[in-house]
């Protein structure tokens, strides 16, 4: 121990481990040397190297936060808004854009259900009417997680196709303006001009899990935003429940959107935590402390003991909103949300949400985005005409899926999809005979390698895919055109 220092009941100590050491810790084993039963009270913060700070609580720190305000969800002039807060009272904040490179920003919310995302995303959703972004909603669990925002937001749906349908309009308004800004010599998004646009997908794992209609659809779609959105202001939020990434249309599509975004953990199941590890978005070594489900204390209790019955875990607070923001500065600090809305359920829409939301109407597209948009920005306050597009998508789509191919009143464009199959194919040979149906002339073994990763299976390498090809052809199952060039066969 190198320091001590205590404020009322409060004790901050530092320690650090020998030079050479790396500082390794268990959170059980030192609140047993601390004596310490309610692990919630300790906070463990390190540097990843020597030192740490050990903070001890009367209580946990976190136990109950204070409600959002509008000025807490207003942008500071590095285009943050406070999100909540760390243990120790410092402000947890999360960027919403970037003014210094012009990025629109990536934002993904993990959490087991009831962790707190629906209120997360609610709170991003403020955050946005009140700086001016225009939102586009999802909520693909029927317009039950987010309710309140469904007229808040300029454009919503609480469909697949609906999600679809916004995607695809995002993508089109992503690829106009790029057009537009090369026109005008820009390289890269002011604020100002064209307003931010946001996508946001709650409950994203009903469109991209194994067997959902339009996964592969959906995640090239979200891949496209993810790569072309940055430049021009167009950002896309994901929250999802999930355990796996494989759930989430592929590891693949989500690891260089987590890599750079803005990444929530709220409270979790155990194997997304490795994956996490493994995919290098958490330090390996750093831990995390798990997040319970409630705030219950462990007491040991005589069964002899009169009262034993009482007290069960019944009124313990819940953990609702506690999480990690793990690209911010503190990855490993716990954080709670602030309050958003009532925590107890509340008949109807949460007032307390609604006024959060203010009065003013919410941002809408400027004219030459509206237009790229298209017809389901066109209809948006026309529920009967959006339900028909939607219908009218779903049929395309069979339709598709049954080997014509054609958008069909809606713009695919090169994004027109495969679709999933209905038993996708797991070999490699056989995902590539499935993607060769889908060039369209003669490819070489690298646009196969893109063809076969673009289906929502587990990525492959270059090298299997080459190795295939021989084999293929000479069973006749491609064909080979040329030097290096496959084609299907007939
Ligand atoms: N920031 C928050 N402020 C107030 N209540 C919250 C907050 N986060 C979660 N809750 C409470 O927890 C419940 C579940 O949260 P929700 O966001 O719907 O979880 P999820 O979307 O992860 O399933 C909410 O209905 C609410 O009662
Ligand atoms: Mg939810």
């Amino acid at each position: 121990m190198t320091a001590l220092a205590a404020l009322d009941d409060v004790i901050e100590l530092e320690v650090e481990t020998d030079p050479g050491d790396v500082l390794h810790y268990n959170l059980k084993n030192l609140c047993s040397a601390l004596d310490i039963t309610d692990p919630t009270r300790v906070a463990v913060d390190t540097d990843g190297l020597r030192r740490a700070l050990i903070t001890i609580y009367p209580s946990n720190p976190l136990a109950v936060v204070r409600a959002a305000t509008r000025q807490d969800l207003t942008m500071d002039r590095w285009g943050r808004i406070t999100i909540g807060y760390h243990h120790n009272g410092k402000p947890c904040k999360k960027r919403l854009f970037d003014p210094i490179t012009g990025s629109a920003q990536r934002f993904l919310l993990f959490g087991t259900t009831g962790a707190g995302k629906s209120r997360a995303v609610q709170q991003d959703l403020i955050a946005e009417k009140i700086n001016g972004i225009c939102s586009f909603l999802c909520d693909l669990k029927e317009g039950q997680s987010v309710p309140e925002a469904k007229t808040q937001v300029a454009l919503y749906g609480d469909s697949q196709e609906m999600a679809i349908l916004l995607l695809i309009a995002a993508v089109n308004v992503a690829h106009a303006r790029m057009k537009r800004y090369s026109r005008m010599g820009r390289n890269s998004f002011v604020l100002g001009e064209d307003p931010l646009l946001h996508v946001t997908l709650d409950e994203v794992n009903r469109l991209l899990e194994k067997g959902a209609p339009y996964r592969a659809i959906a995640t090239r779609l979200i891949k496209e935003l993810g790569r072309t959105g940055r430049s021009v202001g167009v950002g896309i939020r994901l929250a999802a429940q999930a355990s796996h990434l494989e759930e989430l249309g592929g590891s693949d599509t989500l690891r260089a959107m987590m890599k750079e975004g803005e990444v929530v953990l709220l409270r979790w199941s155990s194997s997304i935590m490795k994956q996490l590890v493994a995919d290098g978005l958490l330090p390996t070594g750093e831990q995390l402390l798990p997040i319970p489900k409630n705030l219950a204390k462990k007491v040991l209790r005589s069964q002899f003991d009169a009262a034993w019955e009482d007290d069960l875990d019944e009124g313990a607070p819940g953990t609702q909103g506690m999480a990690y923001h793990l690209s911010s500065d503190n990855p490993t600090s716990q954080m709670r949300h602030l309050r958003v809305g009532s925590i107890a359920p509340t008949r109807g829409l949460d007032p307390e949400i609604l006024a959060l939301y203010g009065d003013e109407p919410p941002t809408e597209l400027g004219e030459a985005d509206g237009e790229a948009a298209g017809d389901v920005w066109a209809y948006r306050h026309d529920p009967d005409m959006l339900r028909a597009l939607c219908e009218a998508f779903r049929e395309e789509f069979l339709l598709s899926q049954q080997g014509g191919k054609s958008g069909g009143g809606v713009d695919l464009d090169e994004l027109d999809d495969d679709g999933p199959a209905p038993a996708r194919p797991t070999t490699i040979s056989d995902r590539i005979v499935a993607a060769m149906r889908e060039a369209e002339g003669p490819v070489g073994a690298e646009e196969i390698l893109d063809l076969v990763n673009a289906d929502g299976g587990k990525e492959v390498k270059l090298g299997p895919v080459r190795n295939q090809l021989k084999p293929l052809a000479d069973k006749g199952r491609i064909a080979r055109v040329g030097h290096g060039l496959y084609a299907p066969a007939h």
